[in-house]
């Protein structure tokens, strides 16, 4: 597996926020299309990010119209009207699939701490004229309060959830050996603790309807199933393996309860984000060429499997999606 020079740069970069170090290209990695009706942007340089950031924020909306406004509409009828919630919907990957949701005609809560992008993916998504709605919510998922004041809120203006998207989630560099106790806590209460507390008090929702077949999805990670080798994520994996137990338990607890909710996870490799630019913030260039050793995962080919797998009759449920881009080694 590390024979070779080329192939060991590849593996470091099997999450998002691994590189091998190399520095930041002009190529076709400068330009990226954001934002209204595939506008295409300059994509700011890798000293921009107090600004913005060297990926876009929003995702191509003209990607998104072409491929998923075509595919798995009809399993998907079903579903138009109804309220989903998609957590970290300010970028990246939760805004990609915040946005094909409303595409398809739902109503969807997204929140994040950062909501000025959703409300501007909101206003992108009305003036593009899909049947659906995005509703911005304000909430820091590592606080429970917030969590729990966004889920009654939810209750009382839209009567509650029938999807739930437990999507937010962050890696900090924190080894094992020598990381903060405050990087790890972070990570932990966004990916493990506040997934969990959605997902509870998104079936306690499903439940008090009646509703029968919800479906709760959590987007895992390539490093929810090996641990890669860069210390610097060893805990985010961990993290992410329990993210693969979650599922798992929810998946078993909701058949104990007899009933049809369905439990899945959907676990990308690099997928191009603003995910690096976190990781590495004190290193814009390293986190920059995370994304330039292979053709990454768009955040909207995630967002079509998370539509795939709304999409399949209610008798099928799909326990997780694991995809790469196919030039990823780990
Ligand atoms: N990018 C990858 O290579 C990759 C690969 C596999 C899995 N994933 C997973 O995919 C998910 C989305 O990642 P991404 O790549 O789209 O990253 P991203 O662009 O950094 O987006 C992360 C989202 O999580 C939200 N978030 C983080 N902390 C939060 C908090 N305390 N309260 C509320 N929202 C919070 C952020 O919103 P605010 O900062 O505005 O609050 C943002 O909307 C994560 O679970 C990640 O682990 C990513």
């Amino acid at each position: 597996m590390w024979q070779i020079a080329e192939e060991r740069r590849v593996e470091q970069g099997a999450e998002a926020g691994h590189s091998g170090g190399r520095s930041w290209r002009t190529s076709d990695a400068g330009r990226s299309t954001a934002g209204a009706a595939g506008v295409t942007r300059e994509r700011p340089g890798p000293y921009d990010l107090g600004r913005s950031s060297a990926i876009p924020v929003l995702c191509s909306q003209s990607e998104v119209g072409g491929r998923l406004g075509t595919l798995a509409k009809a399993g998907m009828e079903r579903w138009r009207d109804r309220l989903a919630l998609v957590t970290g919907a300010s970028g990246g990957i939760g805004a990609a699939v915040a946005r094909a949701l409303v595409q398809q005609g739902l109503k969807v809560v997204g929140c994040a701490r950062t909501v000025g992008n959703i409300e501007e993916l909101a206003a992108e998504c009305k003036s593009a004229g899909y049947p659906g709605t995005l509703i911005p919510y304000r909430c820091d998922l590592s606080n429970e309060e917030d969590i729990l004041s966004m889920f009654s809120a939810v209750r009382s203006q839209h009567s509650g959830v029938d999807i739930c998207i437990n999507n937010a989630g962050l890696a900090r560099p924190d080894t094992l050996l020598s990381g903060s106790t405050r990087g790890w806590k972070e990570m932990f209460n966004v990916n493990v603790l506040a997934l969990s507390i959605c997902t509870r008090e998104a079936y306690q929702s499903m439940r008090e309807r009646k509703v029968d077949d919800g479906h709760i999805i959590n987007i895992n990670s390539m490093c929810g199933h090996l641990v890669p080798p860069p210390a610097e994520i060893h805990f985010y994996s961990a993290t992410k393996y329990a993210v693969t137990a979650l599922t798992e338990g929810l998946r078993q607890e909701l058949r104990e309860a007899q009933s049809h909710i369905r439990a899945t996870c959907i676990s990308p490799g690099v997928v191009e984000t603003q995910f690096a630019f976190k990781v590495h913030d004190k290193d814009p260039e390293r986190a920059a060429a995370t994304y330039e050793h292979m053709k990454c995962l768009k955040p909207e080919d995630v967002a079509e499997a998370v539509i795939y797998v709304l999409s399949t009759p209610p008798h099928v449920q799909i326990g997780d999606i694991q995809m790469r881009p196919t030039e990823q080694v780990t």
